[in-house]
């Protein structure tokens, strides 16, 4: 159930072709993103294409909260008047930052080398979520943190008076981690230097610079280095967000796992640190080309053209690949049902601690609708049983997780009988136009369990 109201039940059966032009909402990481740096600069940040999910605008209620002016002037359109970096006032309630895992990990980091004092809740699949990845590093800046036992939310931060910067190896392969580091890095006097052994989504670095900092980034062979010079004046910037290739791959996939489909998605950022799925999707067999490529706003954008892929094949997806697509395995893992042969994931543990246990969400649901998937600790392998093949008819618990909510319903759009969600609410909180966008490609969704 969403933390906002009763669950909503859903079905896709399958329908016609998919056909048509999906327009996906802007990317939820930059919109973050934008709206954090905005708050950080002195001045008016212009944002368009914002995503209005509610992840997103959590985070924005969440910069109000810390003294930011936030305004809405229209779909997509938004203004952000800064505080400045080591402005933010605190906050005189509670920062309820809902589902979403990347708004409190980041506004951690934002507000941990201030002197103000912050309380962080979430709904239930955020407070059971891991932030001890996050306060360690805080902690080395000064900031103190406490928590529920394992480091979970509800969670106190009083944020460091005179931080000092750290030099910080990331233990696990997590944008989230690297940026709120480097958030917090902006605060403290001298060079605070981030190391990733795998390179995951850039979009803070690039941002970052983009609003002034001085920011550099060498390969080394410790891995990526990143180094941030503390107390920039971050300049505002008109910031046209692109759209998100996250929320792409569900138009994208459902067309090529669905008879006759031919769907264009225009405008999606194929930053490298994020387009794992299409590589893997072409490695597959699947018709999905690009066309128009091109850059705005400082990262690769193309339109994509999905067609209906009978002769998709398993593969073994390359475990290094898995930061490039980490939000995408349970969309794959319902495409790969669809291909001929075995699928195999692995190097995926990262997904256990998603908004759900994703291994486990989809290996219980992809069974439930008759798919082979075997799980370990940190592997997936899907087998697949050929164009049509899933055979549905079941209904999956979707545990307030967005992406495993649209991932089955992609699948039911192909399967052979429908297939059923528990609750399809938590799609607001990344693409609110879902359910709208799909029916208006042809496929068919009604909000109950028959
Ligand atoms: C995100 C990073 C990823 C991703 C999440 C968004 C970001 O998480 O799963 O949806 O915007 O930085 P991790 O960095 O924890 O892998």
């Amino acid at each position: 159930m969403s933390a906002h109201g009763e669950p909503i039940p859903m079905t896709a059966r399958r329908a016609g072709p998919l056909k048509g032009v999906a327009e996906v909402p802007g990317d939820k990481s930059i919109s973050h993103r934008a709206l954090i740096l905005g708050a950080l600069s002195v001045g008016e940040t212009r944002i368009t294409g914002l995503l209005e999910g509610q992840d997103v605008l959590d985070t924005g209620h969440a910069m109000r909260a810390f003294g930011a002016e936030v305004t809405h002037l229209g779909p997509g359109e938004w203004h952000v008047h800064g505080v400045g970096v080591g402005g933010f006032a605190e906050p005189e309630d509670v920062i309820d930052c809902g589902n979403s895992g990347t708004g409190v990990r980041l506004i951690l980091g934002a507000m941990a080398t201030s002197p103000v004092t912050a309380t962080f809740t979430g709904d239930a699949s955020l407070r059971k979520r891991p932030m001890g990845r996050v306060t360690d590093p805080l902690a080395l800046f000064g900031a103190q943190a406490v928590g529920r036992s394992g480091g979970r939310l509800p969670m106190t931060i009083v944020g460091a008076a005179d931080p000092v910067p750290v030099r910080y190896t990331v233990p696990v392969p997590s944008a989230q981690v690297k940026s709120a580091v480097l958030l917090a890095g902006l605060n403290a006097r001298g060079e605070t230097v981030v190391i990733e052994r795998e390179a995951t989504r850039d979009h803070t670095e690039r941002m970052l610079t983009g609003f002034g900092a001085d920011l550099r980034v060498g390969e080394t062979e410790e891995g990526r280095v990143i180094t941030l010079t503390g107390q920039p004046e971050l300049v505002p910037q008109t910031i046209a967000v692109p759209r998100d290739p996250s929320s792409a791959a569900f138009p994208v996939c459902a067309a090529l796992i669905t008879e006759g489909s031919d769907v264009l998605v225009p405008g999606i950022g194929l930053n490298p640190t994020r387009a794992g799925l299409f590589t893997t999707l072409r490695e597959m067999g699947a018709d999905l080309t690009y066309e128009n490529e091109r850059e705005e706003g400082g990262e690769p954008v193309a339109d994509l053209r999905a067609r209906f892929s009978p002769d998709m094949k398993g593969i073994e997806v390359p475990p290094e690949r898995a930061p490039s697509m980490i939000d995408e395995y349970p969309i794959l893992a319902v495409v790969a049902a669809f291909a001929e042969g075995a699928t195999t994931m692995r190097g995926v543990k990262e997904l256990r601690v998603k908004e759900s246990d994703r291994i486990a969400a989809m290996a219980a649901g992809l069974a439930a609708c008759g798919a082979k998937v075997e799980e370990g600790e940190d592997w997936m392998i899907v087998e697949g049983q050929g164009p049509g093949g899933l055979p549905g008819g079941a209904t999956c618990a979707t545990h307030l997780d967005h992406r495993i909510a649209m991932s089955f319903l992609c699948g039911g759009f192909a399967s052979k009988n429908p297939v059923t969600i528990d609750d399809a609410s938590p799609i607001s909180t990344s693409f609110p136009i879902f359910e709208a966008l799909m029916e208006g490609l042809g496929a068919h969704l009604s909000r109950s369990n028959r």
